[in-house]
């Protein structure tokens, strides 16, 4: 797809409700300062549409992107962020699990991983969250810049043990700087789009 209009239509706190989106979902999952707004703006072609901080926590809402009135994005809450409250910890969790079960036009999950740290039990429970909701996440490994070409193959049969996916998930390398591994993402949302 050519992305040719972009447009941050809805954005939901706690205490707001989720849209009744008629377009079809695609949504990105992932820690704290993993990188899910990053990968959106690379996705869109854009510099910084989606805000992007050095400091975790800066995605607070779930925050629904027009891509050319065609589908939506949904950039997630970043999970496991030491320095908010577990109260808040637990409000976010509660959003993101409720938007889970409740999207009906969710169709597609990218859940993002560090490529340079093991997946947690946050990240395990996000992964498992999904499958019990029926998605069937695709693994993205951020920030691949800052691997060496060599150790990429161990690191990513780390991320699927640790996650404990599915046989035959796909795990693409992708890095905000580079670029590298946009257009494999793109083909999983065109293939999402065009079904
Ligand atoms: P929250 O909104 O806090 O959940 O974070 P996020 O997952 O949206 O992360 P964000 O895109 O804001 O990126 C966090 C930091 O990592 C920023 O400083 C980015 O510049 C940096 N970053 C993101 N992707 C990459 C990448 O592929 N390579 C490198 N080197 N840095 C990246
Ligand atoms: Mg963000």
């Amino acid at each position: 797809m050519q992305v040719t209009s972009v447009n941050l239509e809805t954005v939901c706190g706690i205490t707001s409700k989720i849209p009744d989106n008629k377009m079809l979902e695609v949504a990105f999952a992932g820690r704290s300062n993993v990188g899910k707004s990053s990968l959106i703006n690379a996705l869109m072609n854009r510099k910084s549409y989606a805000r992007t901080s050095q400091q975790p926590g800066k995605t607070q809402t779930i925050n629904f992107y027009n891509i050319n009135e065609q589908l939506y994005f949904v950039d997630l809450p970043g999970y496991g962020y030491a320095k908010v409250s577990p109260e808040m910890v637990k409000k976010w969790g509660k959003m993101i699990d409720g938007y889970l079960e409740n999207s009906k036009v969710l169709r597609l999950v990218f859940l993002l991983v560090d490529i340079r740290h093991k997946p947690n039990k946050n990240d395990k429970q996000m992964y498992d969250w999904c499958i019990n909701y029926g998605f069937n996440p695709i693994i993205i490994a951020t920030k691949e810049d800052k691997v060496k070409r060599s150790q990429k193959a161990n690191l990513i049969k780390e991320i699927k043990n640790a996650l404990g996916v599915i046989e035959g998930t796909p795990v693409i390398p992708f890095s905000a700087v580079s670029k590298s591994g946009r257009d494999d993402i793109w083909e999983y949302i065109d293939m999402v789009y065009e079904a």
